[in-house]
């Protein structure tokens, strides 16, 4: 085997995984999640998962990916063999669902960049849902931009894990913050944008109901890119020296901030101009276009905001065709190049009839009402990943524990205090819990 490529620094590391983990999950679902859920308490709730079980199974996947220097099929086989390398495939099967519906919503995002500057997005939220409607179901046009997302995609993957992965994610995810701080300076100086911030930042826990927590569970797990061997991946080209407990925090907190920062430039617009906040997934591509429309140098914002999303979503397109790409070379033998650009067709292939879903194949369901887009998912990310997640838990906690403790305390160079809680964690908890969750689902 020819040596494994490795992260340059481990700034580049937390930077690429933090580029996995941020993307439309976070500006484009977290905020109309949020909107739909009550606002604070959602948000509140969302925390506390994410810093408890998620950054958990992050640092489970880090850990398996570290200690085996392995894709995630690989990575299980290594450790443990049995059945185990099953959670590996299910997990690169995930990746590879996901990345192709991902693609055609992220194609949108690129769309909406030339929609933009080319002043065609103006209007009432009428006529702006009208436009959005009509631009996702032509059996033509997004297709095209969801070839030109998965090409981008492939084109990063092509530069490979240093040169490509971690060189892309250091110059766009301190661009991405720009961008949002930008943004975010003009959405809360808004007239009435008050009300939006009061919405997100403080909690009516009335609302809070058993669907809360299970929204915002799943939506941990999609936005911090665990349960399907992302993070197993990225973490397999890590050498022995990092700290693998303090980079999962700064991933998920980054995250997390992301998420937090995307819900304050959201919200108050949307407060500002008497926009519903609970309009569900329209609100990016619906009601944040009618409020640019509205506002003093819209467009400007509006192409940002838009390249903003494009940018997020490219970082996290990458994580998703790595570990195929990973797969393919370690255990087969594959040339790296080769495997990005086949699986980049057959995924942009598998991607269409998501496109086609929303237009000339709407009357095609698979899962009860669910059209093909829908479909995909729902199987990758409500049930795909909670699986794949309590798995890797259980792994990590049960099967593979006695190996843990040296690999992430670095063989006890950095001494990692709450071990134990981790564990435990990983043991009982995350377990319990997201198997009730998929289960309450269900
Ligand atoms: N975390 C990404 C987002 O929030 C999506 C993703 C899921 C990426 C799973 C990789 C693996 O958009």
């Amino acid at each position: 085997m020819q040596s494994r490529e490795q992260w340059g620094s481990r700034l580049g590391f937390v930077l690429a995984a933090a580029g996995s983990a941020v993307g439309l999950g976070n500006i484009w679902k977290f905020p109309y999640m949020a909107g739909q859920n009550g606002g604070g308490a959602f948000l509140i709730i969302y925390l506390a998962l994410v810093f408890t079980i998620g950054l958990s199974v992050m640092l489970a996947e880090f850990a398996i990916g570290r200690a085996a220097q392995r894709n995630p099929i690989g990575a299980f086989a290594v450790l443990k063999g049995k059945m185990w390398p099953i959670v590996g495939f299910m997990g690169v099967l995930a990746g590879f669902i996901i990345l192709s519906f991902y693609s055609v919503v992220a194609g949108w995002t690129v769309a909406y960049i030339v929609k933009m500057a080319s002043g065609a997005l103006v209007g009432d939220a009428d006529t702006l849902g009208a436009a959005f409607g009509g631009f996702i179901s032509d059996p033509v046009e997004p297709i095209l931009y969801h070839a030109f997302f998965m090409a981008l995609t492939v084109a990063v993957v092509l530069g490979g894990v240093h040169g490509g992965i971690e060189r892309a994610c250091k110059i766009l995810m301190p661009m991405l913050f720009v961008l949002l701080i930008v943004l975010i300076g003009r959405a809360v100086t808004l007239p009435g944008a008050e009300k939006g911030l009061e919405f997100f930042l403080s909690p009516d826990f009335s609302k809070v109901t058993a669907e809360t927590f299970n929204g915002a569970l799943s939506q941990a797990f999609f936005s911090l890119s665990i349960g399907m061997g992302a993070m197993i991946t990225y973490g397999s080209y890590l050498n022995k020296k990092e700290n693998l407990a303090k980079s999962a925090v700064w991933v998920s907190a980054l995250d997390s901030a992301v998420a937090v920062l995307a819900g304050l430039l959201i919200l108050p617009a949307v407060f500002a101009f008497g926009f519903d906040p609970a309009a569900g997934p329209g609100l990016t591509f619906i009601t944040l276009p009618a409020v640019f429309a509205q506002m003093p140098g819209g467009i400007f914002f509006g192409i940002l905001f838009f390249l903003l999303l494009t940018v997020a979503a490219l970082t996290s397109a990458v994580s998703l065709l790595q570990p195929i790409v990973a797969y393919f070379t370690d255990e087969k033998g594959w040339n790296a190049k080769v495997t990005a650009v086949v699986f980049g067709f057959v995924i942009f292939a598998l991607g269409v009839p998501s496109s086609l879903s929303l237009g000339i194949w709407s009357d095609f369901h698979i899962i009860g009402e669910k059209g093909f887009l829908d479909s995909m998912d729902y199987i990758a990310s409500n049930i795909m990943l909670p699986v794949g997640g309590i798995l890797i838990s259980l792994f990590v906690g049960w099967a593979v524990a006695g190996k843990m403790q040296s690999e992430v305390t670095n063989e006890g160079e950095k001494p990692f205090p709450l071990f134990g809680a981790w564990l435990f964690i990983c043991r009982f908890i995350a377990p319990i819990a997201v198997a009730w969750i998929l289960i309450s689902g269900l």
